[in-house]
């Protein structure tokens, strides 16, 4: 992961799953662990915080960039509270239409970059499948597992694969099926049948640090952009660094 230069970091939904693991990615990178919000105390983030609302303004102000792993609702807290233009990473998943609307609409005053799956490996599977292009007249099916404890079913990288096949094939596919079991972290599976054949394409992430790296990378990446609302495109069409 390139590495050049040390950003402040502000990590909202530290206590959560991702949270930990963004933590010690954070370290790992040799980042400034700076502002940590979560239930829980770090002791590898200079300030720890259990309240964003509640926490002084001269701190939250000299955070580079935030990476936050929460909730719809923790993500539009996060933005409320800091209305001075740093940059926000977001892998939080299960937004409306409106939010992102109203997250788009934010982007004009700050560099927002959000993703469905942070892992590099996924945008690569996601390109993957521009070659079915050629064989739009296939049926096609997304499916996915994930881990009993996901609230969004389907998540939202589901959705990102059957709205990136919808364009590709230009035609509608169905809903993604989505299994919740045991502890899975991701397994996403793309089937293309007609009636001689089947392809089928698979993801699977083998733990949660891929997607706190991606995040990490994507803030390092971040404070280098202006204003806009960025994805994994914008960071990665050009090659990983
Ligand atoms: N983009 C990706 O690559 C990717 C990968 C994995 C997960 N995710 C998404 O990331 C999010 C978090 O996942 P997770 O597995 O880490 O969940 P988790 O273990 O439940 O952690 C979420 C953390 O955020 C806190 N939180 C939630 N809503 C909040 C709010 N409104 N204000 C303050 N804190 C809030 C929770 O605190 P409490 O426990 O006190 O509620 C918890 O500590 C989910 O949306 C998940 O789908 C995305």
């Amino acid at each position: 992961m390139k590495n050049s230069k040390t950003l402040k970091i502000g990590l909202f939904g530290g206590s959560g799953r991702m949270g930990q693991n963004v933590e010690t990615v954070v370290v790992e990178t040799k980042q400034d662990p700076y502002l940590f919000v979560g239930k829980t105390k770090s002791e590898n983030f200079f300030f720890s915080v259990t309240d964003l609302k509640n926490t002084e303004e001269d701190i939250l102000k000299d955070v580079d960039v935030w990476v936050e792993f929460t909730s719809p609702e923790g993500l539009f807290e996060l933005i409320e509270c800091t209305p001075y233009g740093t940059p926000i990473v977001s892998g939080s998943t299960g937004l409306s239409d409106k939010q992102f609307a109203a997250l788009k609409k934010e982007s004009a005053k700050r560099p927002l970059f959000w993703a469905s799956n942070m892992s590099l490996g996924l945008w690569a599977f996601r390109k993957a499948l521009e070659s079915f292009s050629s064989i739009s007249n296939f049926d096609f099916a997304v499916e996915e597992i994930h881990h009993t404890l996901k609230k969004d079913k389907p998540g939202g990288t589901a959705l990102t694969l059957q709205k990136d096949l919808e364009k590709i094939v230009n035609k509608k596919i169905e809903t993604p099926q989505a299994h919740r079991l045991g502890g899975i972290f991701g397994m996403h599976t793309v089937y293309a049948a007609s009636q001689n054949e089947l392809i089928t394409f698979q993801h699977q992430a083998l733990n949660r640090k891929v997607f706190a790296e991606g995040a990490v990378q994507a803030a390092l990446w971040l404070s280098e952009q202006k204003n806009g609302f960025y994805s994994m495109d914008d960071m990665l069409s050009k090659g990983v660094k």
